[in-house]
């Protein structure tokens, strides 16, 4: 795989003209939304989906990731941070649906660079359409690890969702 220089990297809406066909991380569903769905979601704003492209081939995939908000009902509220809520029987949040990067192009930083990008759009967009917390269901405990080994909270039960709430965020990015 030829090296990718990371001043040629762009995180961008996914549209029309990215080709979907090729897309394989190693995970069929992930690998299968990103081929037959997304495209319909984007169209329906179901999800907000943004890929990572290297502009010198700026219609190849190097990754992916999903966004669209989320409700908790206010006792679904992990206790750690339910403390900062009000009582509202629903919480705002935003769901990191999916990430996913091209197997072939795994550890070397796209997740996270991906991730990084995920969280600065939702953090962003929260001061237009509040959003309490960014969450994730982590698909398997390897997963999890490196949504928590970039800033995301593991809950106290067995479960495999993470938190960031956006209060923290603030003190993370350099906005
Ligand atoms: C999970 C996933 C998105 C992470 O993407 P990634 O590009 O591999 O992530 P990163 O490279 O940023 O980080 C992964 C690891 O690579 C390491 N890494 C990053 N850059 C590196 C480099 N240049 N050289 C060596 N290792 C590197 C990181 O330290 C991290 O190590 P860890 O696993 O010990 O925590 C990717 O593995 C994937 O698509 N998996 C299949 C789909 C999936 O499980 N998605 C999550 C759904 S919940």
């Amino acid at each position: 795989m030829p090296e990718i220089d990371s001043s040629r990297l762009k995180i961008e809406p996914f549209g029309s003209h990215h080709n979907r066909g090729s897309f394989t991380c190693g995970v069929e569903s992930l690998d299968c939304y990103f081929k037959t769905q997304a495209k319909q979601d984007v169209k329906r704003k179901i999800n907000g989906v943004f890929v990572l492209v290297d502009l010198h081939a700026p219609t190849e995939v190097i990754g992916y990731y999903t966004l669209c908000a989320t409700a908790l009902a206010h006792g679904d509220v992990p206790l750690i941070i339910r403390k900062h809520f009000p009582r509202y029987p629903l919480v705002s949040a935003t769901l990191v649906g999916r990430l996913a990067v091209l197997e072939c192009l795994q550890k070397r930083g796209f997740g996270a660079l991906l991730l990084a990008d995920a969280v600065k759009r939702a953090y962003a967009s929260a001061s237009v359409i509040g959003s309490s917390m960014l969450i994730v269901d982590a698909l398997s405990d390897k997963a999890a690890a490196f949504y928590e080994a970039n800033g995301f909270v593991r809950l106290p039960d067995a479960s495999l969702r993470l938190i960031l709430p956006m209060h923290s965020i603030a003190n993370l990015l350099v906005l």
